[in-house]
């Protein structure tokens, strides 16, 4: 038999799904290399990463001491579905530990909902710029991406209504959104959840849903009952800064947490991350900690970027969208002189802008000095 290596290039498009040929590897770039390695790339001794939206203080102490509570047992598999985990979820949120699905990393929620329903010729409408993994797990089954511009930096729900067609089978919306921050209003969502027709899935992506400080804000959660096909994600990436440990979770009603689980590996959440995210999630003092400090540094931020006149999108998340005026490559390579790491926005059709991570008080603060050297 061949061994797939030795097969004449151009024979793996015959051998993959078509669509395949519409993606491509994740490739990193500076921004996305771990510390160490762009510590070396750039020949420096400090290095701060603000490119990935991940919390600068780390997760709570209470758990890394759960997690490593968990390293002498790990020649055995974990619980399979997260019982602990589930159970507490629910128990805070109201809602039953059936109707909650953990997964690896918000990341695999994504790619299971794409799994589960979407096949070719599916629409899939997707709200840009936005995150990137909806249109890759829509593209990889064959859907259609149908991406709906944002007026003004916001996601415009009549637009969203307007762009439904026959073929429409999903619907992304990430709010608060990545890489402008903004939220849909809670009347917004409502409108939305109310006028989109019924057989189509609302995807309500809530990975930052803890910074958010504006009022006119409401979860997905808020209207599960008036709506079947919705789900809200969630994950400890974030605020509880458990990115590594790749844990995020769904929740929905039964039916479509039951679909998921059909197409989910059976041992998709390590066992140290279910110890991490249950002791994080019951340090709910930790959580407000994070919280706050990321408010007081995204408010530092706002005014540095207002003393560098520079314009930006106010946020309701853990990042900045800022405009620099010019080729956003400049204010990168500036930066990254020093060891500051910045998203270059141009991966989101944004060529002026960049996305800044709110990171600590005296990282930024260096930022604002950098800015001030211009
Ligand atoms: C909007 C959004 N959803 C999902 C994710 C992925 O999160 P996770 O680390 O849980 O896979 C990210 C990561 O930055 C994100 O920005």
């Amino acid at each position: 038999m061949t061994a797939v290596r030795d097969l004449p290039e151009g024979t793996w498009h015959q051998l993959a799904r078509p669509s395949l040929a519409y993606l491509k590897p994740f490739q990193a770039e500076l921004a996305d290399l771990p510390v160490e390695r762009i510590r070396h790339t750039l020949g420096l001794d400090h290095v701060v990463k603000l490119s990935f939206n991940e919390n600068p203080y780390g997760p709570s102490p209470k758990a890394i001491e759960a997690m490593q509570a968990t390293l002498a047992s790990l020649h055995l598999y974990q619980d399979a579905t997260g019982d602990l985990l589930r159970h507490a979820i629910a128990a805070d949120l109201g809602i039953k530990p059936g109707e909650i699905i953990l997964t690896n990393g918000a990341d695999e929620l994504i790619l299971l909902l794409a799994l589960a329903l979407l096949e070719p010729g599916d629409e899939v409408i997707i709200p840009s710029p936005t995150f990137g993994q909806y249109q890759a797990s829509s593209i990889a089954m064959g859907a259609r991406p149908i991406s709906v511009p944002l007026p003004d930096f916001r996601i415009d729900v009549q637009s969203i209504l307007t762009a439904v067609s026959p073929k429409t089978k999903m619907v992304f919306l990430c709010n608060p959104n990545n890489p402008t921050g903004t939220i849909v209003t809670s009347r917004d969502l409502g409108h939305l959840v109310d006028e989109l027709p019924e057989h189509i899935l609302l995807v309500a992506d809530e990975a930052y849903i803890d910074y958010v400080t504006d009022s006119s804000y409401a979860s997905a959660l808020d209207y599960l009952e008036r709506r079947a096909n919705l789900i809200a994600i969630r994950t400890f990436s974030k605020v509880h800064a458990l990115a590594a440990a790749r844990v995020g979770f769904g929740i929905s009603h039964e039916p479509l947490i039951d679909l998921l689980h059909r197409v989910r590996p059976p041992f998709n959440v390590n066992g140290i991350g279910q110890a991490g995210a249950l002791a994080s999630w019951q340090d709910t003092d930790y959580q407000e900690k994070m919280r706050e400090l990321n408010t007081q540094n995204r408010a530092y931020l706002y005014s540095l970027l207002d003393e560098a006149n520079l314009p930006y999108v106010p946020s309701q998340a853990n990042f900045v969208l800022v405009d620099t005026k010019e080729d956003a490559t400049m204010m990168c390579k500036r930066l990254a002189k020093e060891g500051i790491i910045i998203r270059n926005a141009a991966i989101f059709g944004l060529s002026r802008h960049v996305r800044i991570t709110i990171g600590r008080k005296e990282d930024l603060c260096r930022i604002g000095q950098i800015l001030d050297e211009r």
